[in-house]
């Protein structure tokens, strides 16, 4: 017998001994729609969780109309029996728990949908019954910290897909005392009890990430490119000193070291040009320099120095190519430097245009909109600014400046034919834009704790951007079509900055 079944017996009998006067306490006033005794609280109807002294050994609160239990309601208390069935409860706030270590706790037939995560933080010896509300899912790891626990899910509305997967896993394993968990969908689950699953075969479990190949090096980029059939990787490692080439191995399915292009570097870009591959590799004060693969010799040997008088911080290279001209700019993060875009003359690439003067641009995108090709260049001390190439000029010309301060990055991506922009802050909210009939418009920010990248990327027709930090978990969102914003799709271990992504391959790079 679950102990639920106990405590509702405590309550009828103390319900029946109400007529007898409550023995109060020193201090404590017994609020009205309750009966107090030397042990236990009860209220019926209750608007609000009344206050509960630590002598209390046990309370009740039901049929009340409150709808949550607020932040560190029981803190004073070492060990509590609480039973709080058949309120309008919707919310248990994360840490209402906290600071206790024993905890019966019966929530039935409330309205609950999930519980927190962090819910049972402190305890390490749980009785729990959430029986008939309307939890769908729990959180992963829900119960993982606690010692013991007695824990009745029965009468709600779980949806055994991949994110039950955890749970179907847990209720085989644990060695707490679990009622069974009937599924209420998707279709095919429908009443079937998630204790007798062995496997959830819905398509989400293979839209997981997991690492593939970690490159023993700190990186600051990484970037892809294919030649002749072939995939390549260039990866810009500062400490090795050296812009790392990797190419993919067909048959061992992993990226191979290629080549290493030795210098101090903090970008290396791939450019394809008339079947020649040539890496832009730059490096700070040094000036930077172009690479270009040599195929009798199987590596890349120095083509070109780059004229760099008004660069010396390179902090990002992107190339593009416009009409039949192919072109690359540097975003230069210095003070006195100037953001510069080349051009490619059939024999090298030449300095062409200096961009307006703006001190410590720290990313730069190219996009095509409607036929037009634009420039963003964003900065961590001044506003964004968008330039538009000008056909008759053949020169780019300052457009628009969305209303956004201190981005570390820019990246822009399509969903359905729709054009967005993911715009990284160090601290603050980094954030999604969409392209409305003039100009580039939020509509969502996401959290930033030191977060350097904000990358989209597609998979099997799924839209995702992944949020690195320098601190905590890098963290996954995933386009969700109905509601057209992004929603949290996972975290991804600390210490995996995601720096960079190719078109469908996602590099977590540390
Ligand atoms: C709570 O409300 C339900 C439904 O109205 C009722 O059956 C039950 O007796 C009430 N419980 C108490 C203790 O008043
Ligand atoms: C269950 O209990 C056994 C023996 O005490 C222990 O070795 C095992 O790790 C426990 N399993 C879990 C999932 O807690
Ligand atoms: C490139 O450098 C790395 C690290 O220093 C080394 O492990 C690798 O063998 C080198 N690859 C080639 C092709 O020289
Ligand atoms: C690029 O700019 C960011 C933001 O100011 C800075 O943290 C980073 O060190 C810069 N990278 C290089 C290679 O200078």
């Amino acid at each position: 017998m679950l102990p639920a079944l106990k405590i509702w017996a405590l309550l009828s009998v103390s319900l029946c001994c109400l007529s007898q006067p409550a023995h109060l306490k020193k201090g404590f006033r017994c609020p009205s729609t309750c009966s107090c005794s030397k042990e236990s609280v009860i209220c019926v109807g209750s608007s609000y969780v009344p206050r509960i002294t630590p002598n209390d050994i046990s309370s009740s609160v039901v049929n009340g109309t409150f709808s949550e239990v607020k932040e560190a309601m029981f803190a004073h208390m070492p060990s509590l029996q609480l039973l709080l069935n058949s309120n309008s409860l919707v919310t248990i706030r994360d840490d209402a728990f906290s600071g206790l270590s024993h905890l019966e706790y019966f929530i039935e037939g409330n309205k609950i949908e999930t519980a927190s995560r962090f819910a049972f933080k402190t305890l390490r010896d749980l009785t729990h019954s959430l029986a008939n509300n309307n939890i769908k899912a729990l959180p992963r790891d829900l119960f993982s910290d606690l010692d013991s626990l007695i824990e009745d899910l029965r009468g709600n509305a779980f949806e055994c897909d991949c994110h039950a997967t955890w749970l179907m896993m847990w209720l085989k394993n644990t060695n707490a005392t679990v009622s069974e968990v009937v599924c209420t969908g998707p279709e095919d689950m429908k009443d079937k009890r998630l204790n007798d699953m062995t496997s959830l075969h819905n398509e989400c479990i293979s839209t997981d990430f997991i690492l593939h190949q970690s490159v023993m090096s700190e990186s600051l980029s990484a970037d892809t490119f294919s030649y002749k059939n072939d995939v390549y990787v260039a990866i810009a490692a500062p400490s090795a000193e050296s812009c790392m080439v990797f190419q993919w191995d067909h048959i061992e399915m992993n990226f191979r070291t290629y080549d290493n292009i030795t210098q101090s570097i903090v970008g290396c870009k791939s450019v394809v040009i008339q079947s020649q591959v040539f890496v832009i590799v730059a490096q700070l004060f040094g000036g930077s320099h172009i690479y270009k693969f040599d195929e009798d010799q199987s590596r890349f040997s120095k083509f070109q120095d780059i004229e760099v008088s008004k660069i010396s911080k390179p902090n990002d290279t992107e190339a593009l190519q416009i009409s039949s001209d192919w072109f690359f700019v540097i975003a230069d993060s210095s003070k006195a430097g100037l953001s510069t875009l080349y051009k490619w003359n059939d024999k090298g690439f030449y300095s062409y245009q200096l961009l307006h003067e703006w001190y410590r641009d720290t990313d730069a995108e190219f996009l095509d909109l409607d036929g037009k090709v634009r420039l963003i260049l964003v900065s961590r001390s001044q506003v964004p600014v968008i330039y538009q190439w000008s056909r008759s000029s053949q020169k780019f010309v300052l457009q628009g400046i969305p209303n956004m301060e201190d981005v570390v990055t820019v990246k822009h991506f399509w969903i359905k034919e729709e054009l967005y922009l993911a715009m990284t802050c160090y601290i603050g909210d980094s954030k999604v834009l969409r392209w409305g009939a003039k100009q580039f418009a939020e509509i969502q920010a996401l959290p930033s704790r030191g977060s350097m990248i904000l990358q989209p990327f597609s998979f099997k027709e799924r839209s995702y951007l992944a949020l690195g930090s320098d601190y905590t978990f890098s963290q996954i969102y995933l386009w969700d079509d109905d509601k057209k914003v992004f929603e949290h799709f996972r975290g991804v271990h600390p210490g995996a900055a995601l720096l960079h992504c190719g078109f469908h391959r996602l590099q977590g790079l540390h």
